[in-house]
C-alpha cells in the first residue's frame, strides 16, 4: 500500500478546512462578545454623560471638552460626542466633527422611539461605532445624545484572532492526522501486511511457514480463524488434486466401453474367437436342478470379462455333467446367464480323451514341466497323442467357425493347446493367431526333458503372437527354441524366424477387471473377522485368507507351515489369529493332487491339534468351490491375504484381494515366485520356502499399522487400475492387429 501525494494533499485541503470552520465559529464568538461589550460601555457612558452639567448648560466649554475627551478616549477608544439638539449638532469635540453627517437620521429615529442603539459605519478608513441615546432634559427638550467610538481594535483583533487561531488548529488537527496516519502505518497497515504474507502462505500452500508466523497482537482471533480456513484449504486442495488426478487417469484408464471401441475400431465386423480348455460357465446337476458354476481358474476370471464387454466366440471343452442339456444343435448357448453377450461353443471331449490329453499330458506333462515345484513330469507316448488328438479336435472346431470369415481372428489360451496356432494356421495362413501362455515358461534345460518339445515349440510358432506373463518367461522361451530348434531367434525385438515366417514373442501380465469405478467404490462399515469366523464356531478377532486351487504349486503346505511356526514363535496369538484356507478341489484324479488334498487336510488337523483351544483354531480348511461372492466378504474382512506360490506365471488371488481392499487396508503376503510380485510391490515379499520368514512375515502383517498399510494397498490398487484386464487385452489385440497380414 503507497501513500501518495494525492492522499497527502487532501489529508492537508480537510485538515485547513476544518481549522478554518472552527476559527470561523471562534471568531464569530469573539466579534460577537466584543461589540457586545463596546456597546454596553457606550451606554454606560451615554448614561453618565446624559447627567453631567455641561450637557445640562447646553454650553460648549472648550476646557471641559479637552479635559472630558482626554479622559475618555485614553480609556476606551471614545472619539466625542456630540449633543443632538433642535436638528443640529451641538459637537463637544472637534474631533467628531466629520461624523455628524452620518448621525442626523439615528438620532432624530432615537428621540422619536425614544430608545438608544448603536450603529457602526466606515469613514476615512475607520471603523466608527455611533451609539445614539435620547436625553430629556428639561431645559434642553428632545435631545439625542451621539456616541462614537473608534471601533477599529476589534477587526484588528478579530484578524489577530483569526490568524492565530488558524495556525493553532491547523497544527493541532494536523498533528492529530499525522499521529492518526502512523498509527494506521504501524497499528493497522503492519498489521494488515501481516495478513496479506498469511493469504500469500497460504495461496502458496506454504502452511508450515504460517503456523510460524508470529503472533498478530489484536488480530490473533482473526490469525487463528484463518490458519484454520488455511488448513481446510489445503484438505480441500488435496482433495481436489486427488479427483483430478484421477480423472486425469481415468482418461487413460482401459474400461471395458473404451476396449469395446477400440475393438469395433481396429476389427471392423469381426469376429473375436477365443479358445481354451476350461469353459467360463459350467452346467452341473444339483439334485434335480442344473446349476451353472463359474470354474475356479484365473485363465476364465481374466478372459470373461474381455468377451463380456466385446463379445465374440469362445470354444471351450464342454466338461459340466448338464453342459450337453443346455446348448442349441450347434453346441452353442448364449452366455453370461441373463446377461447374454458372448457365445459359448462347446466341444466334447471323451472320457478317454480327457483322460490322455486333459490329465496326462496336459496336467501331469506341461504343467510340472512349466513350474518349478520339485514335481516330476509324466510324459507318456499315449498322454501325447491323445493331445494332438484334442489339439487336431478344437482345430476343426475353430476353421469351422472361421470358414466365413476373411482374416480372421484367434486368441488361443494356455497349454493345453500348444499345436493348435500351427494347425490352424496351415489351413488359414490369412488368420492372425496369438497364444498366450498363461503359465511359467521354465529356463531351456528344464524344458528340454520334454520328449516333444520341439512339436510343442513349431506347434506354438505357428502363431503370430506368442504372449507370456512377464520378460523372464518370453527369454526363457526364446532361449529355448534357439537351442531346440532350428530357427532365428532375435532378440533384440523378441521374435522367432522360421522359414518366411515371424512370431513375435511379448510379455503380457494379464490382471482382473478393475476400473476407475471400483476403484473409487466406498465400502462402508465391513463386519469384522470375528463375526465371519463366529459362523464356523471360532472365536477370534484376527483373520489371514488364502484361496486356490489345491495344487502343489500353490504353496498351501508351507503356508500352513509358517502359520504353525507363528504360533510357536508368538504364543500370544494363540486364540486371536486364525487363517482360513478357501481351496476348491482340482484336477483331483491325478494322484500328485489328490495326494496334495489329503496332505493339506491332515496338515491342518495336525496344527489345529496342537494348538487347539475350546472355541477357537489355527487353520480353518474350507475345501469346497466356493462363488466369486462367497469370496468376497473373506477378502474384505481379513487382515492380511497370503499368496505362497512355489512357482506361478502371475496369480490374481493377490490382485483380486487387492481389489477387494476399498479402504486401502489390509496386507499382502506375497511369493517372490509370482509374476504378481513384479507388479505388486507393496506386499510384503515372501520365499515361500522359507518358514521362518513368513512366520514373521505374518506378524508382521497383523501388527502392521494401519498408516503403513495404506499406501502400500493404495500402489498396489493404483497399479491394478492402470494395468487392468482392459488394457492387457488392448495391448494384446493392438499388437496383433500390427501383425495382420
Ligand atoms: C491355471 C491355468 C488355467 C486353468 C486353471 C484351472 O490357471 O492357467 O488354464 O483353467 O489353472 O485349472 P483347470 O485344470 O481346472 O482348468
Amino acid at each position: 500500500m503507497k501513500i501518495n501525494l494525492s492522499y497527502i494533499l487532501s489529508a492537508i485541503l480537510a485538515v485547513a478546512l476544518v481549522a478554518a470552520l472552527f476559527s470561523f465559529f471562534e471568531i464569530s464568538g469573539e466579534k460577537a462578545r466584543l461589540r457586545n461589550e463596546l456597546m454596553n460601555r457606550s451606554s454606560l457612558i451615554a448614561g453618565e454623560l446624559g447627567s453631567m452639567p455641561i450637557i445640562d448648560s447646553g454650553l460648549f466649554n472648550v476646557a471641559s471638552q479637552v479635559r472630558f475627551s482626554d479622559s475618555l478616549s485614553n480609556r476606551y477608544n471614545i472619539i466625542g460626542f456630540a449633543l443632538y439638539h433642535d436638528n443640529h449638532f451641538v459637537p463637544y469635540s472637534h474631533s467628531v466633527e466629520p461624523y455628524l453627517e452620518y448621525s442626523a437620521d439615528y438620532a432624530y429615529q432615537s428621540i422619536i422611539a425614544d430608545s438608544s442603539f448603536g450603529v457602526y459605519f466606515k469613514t476615512g478608513g475607520r471603523n466608527i461605532y455611533q451609539y445614539v441615546m435620547p436625553c430629556q432634559k428639561e431645559a434642553i427638550a428632545k435631545n439625542a445624545l451621539v456616541l462614537y467610538s473608534d471601533a477599529s481594535y476589534i477587526s484588528k483583533i478579530v484578524r489577530r484572532i483569526s490568524v492565530e487561531n488558524f495556525f493553532r488548529l491547523f497544527i493541532q488537527i494536523l498533528l492529530v492526522v499525522v499521529l492518526i496516519g502512523l498509527l494506521i502505518r504501524w497499528g493497522v497497515y503492519r498489521q494488515i501486511n501481516t495478513i496479506v504474507n498469511w493469504v500469500r502462505d497460504i495461496r502458496d500452500g506454504s502452511l508450515e511457514k504460517l503456523r510460524e508466523q508470529s503472533p498478530a497482537g489484536f488480530l490473533e482471533p482473526l490469525q487463528r480463524e484463518v490458519t484454520n480456513i488455511a488448513f481446510a484449504m489445503q484438505e480441500a486442495r488435496a482433495v481436489a488434486e486427488e479427483e483430478a488426478r484421477l480423472r486425469t487417469e481415468g482418461e487413460a484408464i482401459w474400461t471395458p466401453d473404451r476396449l469395446r471401441e477400440e475393438i469395433r475400431k481396429v476389427l471392423p465386423d469381426k469376429t473375436l474367437v477365443v479358445v481354451s480348455n476350461r469353459e467360463p460357465y459350467m452346467h452341473v446337476h444339483s439334485g434335480k436342478e442344473i446349476k451353472c458354476i463359474v470354474p475356479a481358474s484365473g485363465m476364465v476370471t481374466a478372459v470373461e470379462p474381455i468377451l463380456k464387454a466385446c463379445g465374440g466366440l469362445w470354444i471351450a471343452s464342454g466338461t459340466g455333467d448338464a453342459d450337453k442339456e443346455t446348448v442349441d444343435k450347434q453346441n452353442k448357448l448364449a452366455v453370461p446367464p441373463n446377461e447374454e453377450s458372448y457365445i459359448l461353443k462347446r466341444v466334447w471331449i471323451s472320457k478317454e480323451e480327457e483322460n490322455h490329453f486333459y490329465y496326462g499330458f496336459s496336467n501331469e506333462g506341461i504343467w510340472p514341466l512349466c513350474h518349478i515345484a520339485h514335481n516330476r513330469p509324466v510324459f507318456r507316448k499315449k498322454d501325447w497323442d491323445f493331445y494332438k488328438r484334442v489339439n487336431g479336435k478344437f482345430a476343426k472346431a475353430v476353421l469351422e467357425e472361421i470358414k466365413g470369415e476373411e482374416q480372421p481372428f484367434v486368441l488361443v489360451q494356455d497349454y493345453h493347446f500348444a499345436l493348435l496356432p500351427e494347425l490352424i494356421k496351415k489351413e488359414r495362413p490369412d488368420a492372425t493367431i496369438a497364444i498366450f501362455w498363461h503359465i511359467p515358461w521354465p529356463n531351456p534345460e528344464s524344458f528340454s526333458i520334454c520328449p516333444w518339445q520341439s512339436e510343442i515349440l513349431l506347434g506354438m510358432l505357428g502363431s503370430d503372437l506368442v504372449g507370456f506373463h512377464t520378460p523372464y518367461f518370453c527369454y526363457n522361451f526364446l532361449e529355448t527354441v534357439n537351442n531346440t530348434i532350428d530357427s532365428r531367434v532375435i532378440r533384440e525385438n523378441l521374435s522367432v524366424r522360421i522359414k518366411d515366417r515371424t512370431t513375435l514373442v511379448r510379455p503380457f501380465p494379464i490382471s482382473i477387471s478393475f476400473t476407475m469405478k471400483d476403484y473409487e467404490k466406498k465400502d462402508g462399515k465391513i463386519p469384522p473377522a470375528s463375526d465371519l469366523l463366529a459362523k464356523y464356531g471360532i472365536k477370534a478377532s484376527l483373520m489371514g485368507i488364502g484361496v486356490e486351487r489345491i495344487d502343489y504349486t500353490k504353496g498351501i503346505i508351507e503356508r500352513f507351515l509358517a502359520t504353525e511356526r507363528f504360533f510357536e514363535k508368538y504364543p500370544e496369538y494363540q486364540g486371536r489369529f486364525t487363517f482360513v484356507q478357501i481351496g476348491a478341489p482340482s484336477r483331483t484324479r491325478i494322484k500328485s493332487y489328490s495326494d496334495i488334498v489329503e496332505a493339506v487336510e491332515s496338515e491342518a488337523s495336525r496344527i489345529n491339534l496342537k494348538f487347539k483351544l475350546k472355541d477357537w483354531k489355527p487353520i480353518l480348511l474350507l475345501a469346497y468351490h466356493h462363488s466369486h461372492d462367497e469370496i468376497m466378504p473373506f477378502y474384505k474382512s481379513a487382515n492380511l491375504c497370503m499368496v505362497t506360490s512355489l512357482h506361478d506365471g502371475m496369480n490374481l488371488v493377490a490382485k483380486e484381494f487387492v481389489a477387494a481392499r476399498n479402504n486401502n487396508d489390509g496386507v499382502l503376503i506375497l511369493s517372490r515366485f509370482t509374476g504378481a510380485s513384479h507388479e505388486l510391490t507393496g506386499a510384503i515379499i515372501v520365499n515361500p520356502y522359507n518358514t521362518e520368514q513368513m512366520a514373521d512375515a505374518i506378524k508382521t502383517a497383523i501388527e502392521m499399522p494401519r498408516k503403513e498399510q495404506q499406501p502400500r494397498m493404495k500402489q498396489m490398487r493404483q497399479s491394478i487400475l492402470e494395468h487392468n484386464i482392459y488394457s492387457w487385452a488392448a495391448n494384446l489385440i493392438k499388437t496383433m492387429v500390427y501383425l495382420q497380414r
